[in-house]
């Protein structure tokens, strides 16, 4: 068992992107790095939390002290986060893929002689973020998701706040200028029931660190 404020306490975080099989070949994927999800893994960890990661297709390495659950698609990922419960905090971090592919092939598509298009149908994903806030016994007590907004950012926050039934939300500016997707500092508000905080520029790093260090507030040891 870990030391730190968080010991005692289990914690789930999904980070990275998923990727949407098209075929045995071939993927819908985004541009998630995972790193922001992974730096709260890590953070929560720190602070004596038992993590479980669930982590879609990265280039990262495994969190030391993490116990990371690899995944691809969102159906595995929210898979891997119900078998992860019962947790005290989730944090989604995850780029879930909002479609799949309605009829993924079992072999390979092939391009058909004068074939100038092909169409895909996409079915809707689990949203794993409302699943895990849906109320309800086994419900962890605190629920936290991102809202990646390239405009109106606070209120778009607060609005998905609602519409998803989680506890706080981090927003984040991923507009073309901010750097987000794929660097290594975010710009991020954190959206709560009662108001909201604007960070400064932070590493992702110092992000987990600093959201970390505010569940731990919140949750404080085990009870
Ligand atoms: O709806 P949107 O994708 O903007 O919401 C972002 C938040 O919802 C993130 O916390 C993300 O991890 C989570 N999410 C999820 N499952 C989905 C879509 C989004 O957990 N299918």
């Amino acid at each position: 068992a870990g030391t730190g404020p968080l010991a005692g306490r289990r914690a789930l975080v999904t980070s990275g992107p998923t990727h949407e099989p098209i075929d045995p070949v071939r993927f819908i994927a985004n541009r998630s790095s995972g790193k922001q999800g992974h730096a709260i893994a890590s953070a929560l960890a720190a602070l004596g939390a038992e993590v479980t990661l669930v982590s879609g297709p990265v280039t990262l390495p495994d969190p030391p002290g993490v116990t990371t659950v690899h995944v691809e698609s969102a159906e595995a990922m929210l898979a891997a986060c119900r078998a992860a419960l019962p947790v005290d905090v989730a944090v989604c971090a995850a780029a879930v893929a909002d479609w799949r592919v309605a009829d993924a092939a079992d072999q390979k598509r092939k391009k058909q002689p004068g074939q100038d298009t092909m169409a895909l149908t996409l079915t809707q994903n689990p949203d794993i973020l409302a699943t895990l806030s849906r109320p309800g016994e086994g419900r962890p007590m605190l629920v936290v998701g991102f809202a990646a907004e390239t405009e109106r950012v606070i209120e778009q926050a607060r609005e998905k706040r609602d519409r998803k039934g989680c506890d706080w939300i981090l927003a984040n500016d991923v507009s073309a200028t901010s750097g987000t997707f794929g660097g290594d500092a975010n710009t991020v508000h954190l959206i709560t029931a009662d108001g909201e905080d604007a960070w400064p520029v932070l590493s992702k790093a110092e992000v987990g660190q600093r959201l970390a260090a505010r569940i731990a507030e919140t949750l404080g040891g085990e009870a």
